[in-house]
């Protein structure tokens, strides 16, 4: 997937492009199709939804005012299906966020969370070689550091991944490194996320994953409309304010436009790979989460504390201070905005987007009697 790219598109920084996102009806990607779309970007999809619905993207066009150009069903490791989508648009710049993402999984099934993520991206990247597409902003993730020694982490603390996921996403950038080196034209934004939660203000967007979550958020929600009775707590026994294991969470519009912020400085940073994190720089406890969504859904959230879970870490929390310098950019929303808005997107879907209702503004239906399963597995925060 080296060598083989064209000379550079001219740059369009400050224009329209036509941007191919990946994984774009999954949870990050539905709310950077929607944040493109208000900038003006004509956007395509790509996306096998092994962990989404293609009816994620009708309410992106409904926030957006507009349509995409096209979705298209497409596994990123079909290589004669993934040329023909480059061959048809005129792509100017991918944002890649397709990836399997659970870290719980990832131990049970390394072989294919290695497949997907690194088959994905050099299937990617040598569409992107052939048709010479330039620009690629990357999902990365803070999982890449592993278990540091102190917070909070800049870019350049040492990759210590300690789980197959994180391994595959270090291994991407790797790749990317490479890419970049053969393939003068080449620019990429590695964006390593924090932990992204909460959902569009609107209500019509939010985390619906297909199986059984591993992350925080989706299992407290579950607990909230009474899908299950508790949410379990993965050790308190760590060295932090409460004992509970510390993450820096980050409203998914916030990483939605960073998406574009990055994508407007690929013209500049004039080849290679540019790693950085999106994060607030605040860092919170899993008891301190469940506390402020207990706040959020007006009623308090029963837990109980387990034992810790392979691979989890004790803390960790971004230096900001990268993205701030060079894009002159930041977070603006908190973990109050984050906790109500995704409670708004789980009371309006409460079993996923299948079952779920389009409201009026102003319409929001009361939890529904479900019966309640036993505890679910929701805690501490996995940095993905
Ligand atoms: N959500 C987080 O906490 C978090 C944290 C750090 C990094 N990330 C990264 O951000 C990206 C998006 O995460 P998300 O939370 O939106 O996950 P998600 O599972 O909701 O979205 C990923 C999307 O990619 C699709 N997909 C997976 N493999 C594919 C393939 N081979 N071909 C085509 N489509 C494929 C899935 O169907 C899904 O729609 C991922 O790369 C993830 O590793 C996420």
């Amino acid at each position: 997937m080296t060598a083989e790219l064209a000379p550079a598109v001219p740059a369009r920084a400050g224009r329209r492009m036509t941007v191919l996102v990946t994984g774009g009806a999954g949870f990050v990607g539905s709310h950077v199709c929607v944040a493109l779309l208000e900038r003006g970007h004509e956007v395509v999809v790509v996306d096998n939804y092994t962990n989404s619905s293609p009816l994620a993207l009708t309410r992106v066009e409904k926030l957006a005012g507009r349509p995409l150009v096209a979705a298209h069903g497409v596994d990123l490791r079909d290589r004669p299906a993934l040329s023909a989508v480059f061959r048809r648009y005129p792509i100017d710049a991918v944002m890649h966020l397709a990836a399997r993402k659970a870290v719980a999984e990832s131990w049970e099934m390394p072989t294919e969370y290695l497949d997907n993520n690194i088959g994905g991206i050099t299937g990617l990247l040598r569409a992107m070689s052939e048709r010479g597409v330039p620009r690629l902003v990357f999902s990365s993730s803070c999982s890449i550091y592993g278990d540091v020694d102190a917070v909070p982490v800049a870019e350049d603390c040492a990759a210590r991944p300690a789980n197959p996921y994180a391994v595959s996403k270090w291994m991407c950038e790797q790749i990317l490194v490479e890419a970049c080196r053969s393939s003068a034209g080449l620019t990429v934004s590695a964006l390593r996320y924090f932990n992204p939660i909460g959902a569009h203000e609107s209500g019509l967007l939010g985390e619906a994953p297909r199986g059984v979550a591993g992350n925080v958020m989706p299992n407290l929600m579950r607990v909230a409309v009474g899908r299950a009775d508790r949410v379990s707590v993965y050790g308190a026994d760590y060295p932090t304010v409460d004992g509970t294991p510390v993450r820096d969470y980050i409203h998914v519009m916030d990483v939605a436009e960073a998406h574009c912020v990055a994508l407007e400085h690929l013209d500049r940073t004039g080849g290679g790979v540019r790693v950085v994190n999106l994060g607030t720089g605040v860092g919170t406890s899993v008891l301190e989460l469940i506390d402020a969504f207990g706040v959020a859904c007006g009623r308090p959230i029963p837990y109980t504390i387990g034992s810790r879970r392979n691979g989890d870490v004790t803390a960790l929390v971004a230096d900001p201070r990268r993205a701030a310098r060079e894009w002159n950019w930041r977070t603006t929303r908190d973990l109050a905005a984050m906790c109500r808005d995704a409670w708004r997107f789980q009371r309006l879907h409460p079993t996923g987007y299948g079952a779920g209702t389009v409201p009026a503004a102003s319409a929001v239906p009361a939890a529904p009697a479900v019966p309640a399963a036993s505890s679910v597995p929701a805690g501490p925060a996995e940095p993905r």
